[in-house]
């Protein structure tokens, strides 16, 4: 070879050297930075510890390839994380956050809070801020974050007690904005407002065999430990070392193939009472008075154990049964007068989002077959991380898979033409009658439409829910007329004041939530019609409860003619409250005149206005029971 082409050759390896050292010099110094940072986050958070015969689902991974991706998109891994950018979805840059603070304690006085969040490096600060002259006094780094896609709390560390306490903000996911926390509750405005520590509650059902490890001592430190962050494997296969142990020889693997594995659970393989369970852990109503916040919490259940044999679980309030009604009498002791009521429909029915288990154990399909949540959830199988249901498992087919009779073409049964909402099987059996996360959920307890449940529960009926402008009358006649039901005997008010206007005017804190919900509900509006909608959603622009003002806010947003309409649900107490109503009944009186609408039940139209003395009446008979409808 010639000397020039040994330069050029030695030139072109020196740059090449020097590319590649750069590389990993550039690459290195990222990923070094972001590992102490993220070092830093692992020790300010819960330990990480596997205990006993768990591990963890990277041991999964390599196996079972398909279930780990399954789960690595689901909500249930991205519960609990790191307070790290892929974790972040609320806006960082610089916002200022201010609120009133409710009294710690009744009787108390409000105090003005101020804070600034801020990013640097991708590390998330908050800033405490005097409330008079703004100045920043200290501040914490956000260490860990609960939820992902509705509503997303942040936690930073409290002092050196090994705790984490919640920045009293929460980020609604789809209005892109920051909520003072007590404003993402339906909750009464004067309900006292105590700061929350994820170790003692959160952490049971956010994460994988937490055990919380309280500081047993006041002033004493939590040592506190998880096996994983979120909803992992083992929460719902249990402890897994045996099973990953077995299965390390390649002859055994082969011939394990669609045989059961004793080492390990498969919810599919339960029973239905059993299965259920597994999800009813979380997923149910539980009291936790007295529980033992060291070593307390559910470390002994494991799936495929019985539920019912922890004490905790709130199952039938409503039994007749003595001893049932001995254990609930001993929750509602511990817990208060409310606690029953914040939770249950007056016959048992759940009010509250993310407790299924009861619903669906009081559901005939349960009690007379095996229905469980695997009859329509699937969580390897599903087909949208959103409700995580099998496929077409968001339809008739759900229920026709038992049902047989009803397939095809049921409008015999339902009395609507057969691509009808009002043929669809969960529109009139699973009816929205369940609250959380500002909006309305499907009840999970099977039930039929039926005007004597309403009248006991006050529970609205599923057929109401859409025919809003009708009386629950008008729906009695017809369930005697098509189903041969025994008619009842209804008051003045189910007779003559139409569904929708009558539970805004009358309903408690949460059937206002549920009534303006369904003005918004594509079902509702085709059945109802939505032009006459407007002046009763705006009586609720200045309720009491937050929560019933940003309903009803979305849902007028959601009405032709008011897809603009400004209207900050947080800021409209009291007057800002009566000027939005005052602002929206004069807007639609406007487009009245152009369309000539009308307004359904006895609220006569005076030219352009309600009948206020009429209304007026009829919200004397308003439930004001105090009610606190939380997550
Ligand atoms: C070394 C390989 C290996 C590892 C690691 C492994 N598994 Fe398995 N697993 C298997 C085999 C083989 C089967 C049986 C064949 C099949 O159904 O695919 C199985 C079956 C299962 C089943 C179904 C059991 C049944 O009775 O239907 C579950 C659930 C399961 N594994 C969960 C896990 C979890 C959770 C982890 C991680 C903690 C894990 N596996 C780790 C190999 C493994
Ligand atoms: C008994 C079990 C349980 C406990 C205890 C619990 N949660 Fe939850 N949480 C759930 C379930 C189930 C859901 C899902 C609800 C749904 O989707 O309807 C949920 C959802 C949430 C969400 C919405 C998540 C998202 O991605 O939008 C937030 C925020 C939340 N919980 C906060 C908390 C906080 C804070 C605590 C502790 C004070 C707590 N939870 C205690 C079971 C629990
Ligand atoms: C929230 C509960 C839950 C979590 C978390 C969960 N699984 Fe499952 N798993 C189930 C249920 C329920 C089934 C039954 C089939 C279904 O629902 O898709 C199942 C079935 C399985 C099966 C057997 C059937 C199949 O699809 O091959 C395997 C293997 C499995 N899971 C592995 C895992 C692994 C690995 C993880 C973690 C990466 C995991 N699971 C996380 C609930 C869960
Ligand atoms: C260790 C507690 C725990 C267990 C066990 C558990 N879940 Fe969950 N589940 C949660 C929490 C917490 C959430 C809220 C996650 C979120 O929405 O960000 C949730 C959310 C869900 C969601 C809603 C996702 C969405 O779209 O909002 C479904 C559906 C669900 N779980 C079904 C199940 C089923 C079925 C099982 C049993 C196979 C189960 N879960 C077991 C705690 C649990
Ligand atoms: C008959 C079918 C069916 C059964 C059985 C069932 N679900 Fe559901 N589930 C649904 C449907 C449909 C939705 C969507 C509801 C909606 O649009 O509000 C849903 C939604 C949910 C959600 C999300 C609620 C939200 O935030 O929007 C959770 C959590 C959930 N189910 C848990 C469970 C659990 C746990 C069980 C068993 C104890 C169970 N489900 C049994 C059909 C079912
Ligand atoms: C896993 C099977 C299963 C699924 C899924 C199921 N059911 Fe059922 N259902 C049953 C069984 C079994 C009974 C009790 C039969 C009896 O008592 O005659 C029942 C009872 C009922 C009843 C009460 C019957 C009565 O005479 O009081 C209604 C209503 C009902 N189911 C509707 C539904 C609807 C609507 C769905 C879908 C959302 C559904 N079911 C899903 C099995 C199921
Ligand atoms: C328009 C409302 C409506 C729709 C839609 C509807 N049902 Fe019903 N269903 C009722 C009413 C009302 C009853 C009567 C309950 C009673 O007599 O106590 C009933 C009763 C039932 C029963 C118990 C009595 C029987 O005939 O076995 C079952 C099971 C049932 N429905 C299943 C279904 C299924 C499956 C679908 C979807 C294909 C469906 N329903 C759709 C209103 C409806
Ligand atoms: C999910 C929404 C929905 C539910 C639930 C529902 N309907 Fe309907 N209904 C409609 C719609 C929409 C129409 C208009 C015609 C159509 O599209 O089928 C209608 C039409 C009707 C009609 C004929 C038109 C009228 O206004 O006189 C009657 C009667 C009726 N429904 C009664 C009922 C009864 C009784 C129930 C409960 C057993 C019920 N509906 C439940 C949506 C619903």
């Amino acid at each position: 070879m010639r000397r020039m082409e040994w330069v050029i050759a030695g030139a072109m390896l020196i740059v090449l050297v020097g590319l590649s050292v750069w590389r990993v010099l550039a690459w290195y110094e990222g990923p070094y930075e972001s590992h102490l940072s993220r070092l830093e986050l692992e020790d300010a958070v819960p330990k990480k510890q596997s205990e006993g015969d768990y591990v963890s689902s990277r041991d999964c991974r390599s196996c079972h390839p398909q279930p780990y991706r399954a789960w690595h998109d689901s909500y249930h891994r991205k519960m609990t994380q790191l307070a790290t950018p892929s974790a972040m979805v609320g806006g960082f840059d610089d916002v200022e956050l201010s609120w009133l603070a409710p009294p710690r304690k009744p009787g108390g006085e409000r105090r003005l809070e101020r804070y600034r969040l801020s990013e640097r490096d991708n590390e998330y600060w908050v800033t405490v801020l005097n409330p008079v002259t703004g100045a920043p006094g200290g501040e914490a780094r956000v260490v860990m974050t609960t939820g992902s896609h509705n509503h997303q709390i942040l936690w930073i560390q409290n002092g050196d007690q090994g705790e984490l306490v919640n920045l009293p903000f929460t980020y609604l996911v789809d209005q892109q904005r920051w909520v003072p926390r007590t404003d993402s509750f339906l909750s009464p405005p004067e309900d006292p407002f105590g700061l929350v520590y994820w170790n003692e509650v959160c952490i049971e059902c956010h994460s994988t065999a937490g055990r919380p490890r309280v500081g047993q001592e006041a002033g004493e430190a939590s040592d506190t430990k998880v096996t994983e962050f979120g909803i992992a494997c083992e929460a719902c296969h249990g402890p897994a070392g045996p099973h990953v142990e077995a299965n390390q020889s390649p002859l055994r693997r082969r011939l394990q193939r669609d045989e059961a594995d004793p080492n390990i659970v498969n919810p599919a393989r339960l029973t239905a009472n059993r299965s259920v369970d597994v999800c009813g852990r979380c997923h149910s109503i539980l009291s936790y008075a007295g529980t033992d916040s060291w070593d307390g919490h559910w470390n002994d259940f494991l799936p495929g154990d019985k539920l019912e044999s922890d004490g905790r679980l709130v199952l039938r309030p409503e039994s007749r049964d003595p001893s049932m009604r001995r254990v609930v009498a001993g929750h509602v002791k511990a817990e208060g007068p409310r606690f029953l009521r914040d939770r249950f429909w007056k016959d048992g029915g759940v009010r509250v989002a993310g407790r299924e288990l009861n619903d669906v154990k009081a559901s005939p399909c349960f009690q007379g077959g095996e229905f469980s949540c695997l009859s329509c959830h699937s969580m390897h199988g599903y087909e949208d991380t959103e409700d995580q249901l099998a496929p077409q498992m968001d339809g008739d087919a759900a229920c026709v898979q038992c049902h047989p009779k009803f397939e095809g073409d049921a409008s015999s049964h339902t009395n609507h033409a057969v691509d009808s909402v009002g043929s669809r099987c969960q529109n009139c059996h699973m009816p929205y009658t369940t609250y959380g996360l500002l909006k309305a959920i499907r009840s999970h307890r099977v039930s039929s439409p039926n005007a004597l449940a309403e009248r006991a529960t006050g529970r609205p009926n599923a057929c109401n829910a859409c025919h809003l402008d009708k009386t629950l009358a008008w729906t009695q006649a017809h369930l005697v007329k098509d189903y041969g039901m025994k008619p009842i005997l209804l008051g003045k008010e189910r007779r003559l004041v139409a569904a929708g206007p009558r539970w805004i005017a009358t309903g408690d804190a949460g059937v206002r939530a549920l009534a303006a919900w369904y003005m918004g509900w594509a079902p509702a509006q085709k059945a109802a019609g939505s032009d006459w909608m407007a002046p009763y959603l705006a009586e609720l622009l200045g309720d009491r409860y937050s929560a019933v003002r940003a309903v009803a806010g979305e849902s007028l947003n959601n009405l032709p003619g008011f897809g603009d309409l400004e209207f900050d649900y947080v800021a409209s107490a009291g007057e800002a409250g009566v000027e939005s109503r005052l602002r929206v009944q004069a807007e639609w009186a406007n487009q009245l005149s152009d369309k000539g609408m009308s307004l359904p039940g006895p609220l006569k139209l005076d030219a352009s206005e309600l009948d206020r003395g009429a209304w007026e009446e009829l919200m004397k008979g308003r439930n004001m029971l105090p009610l606190a409808l939380t997550e």
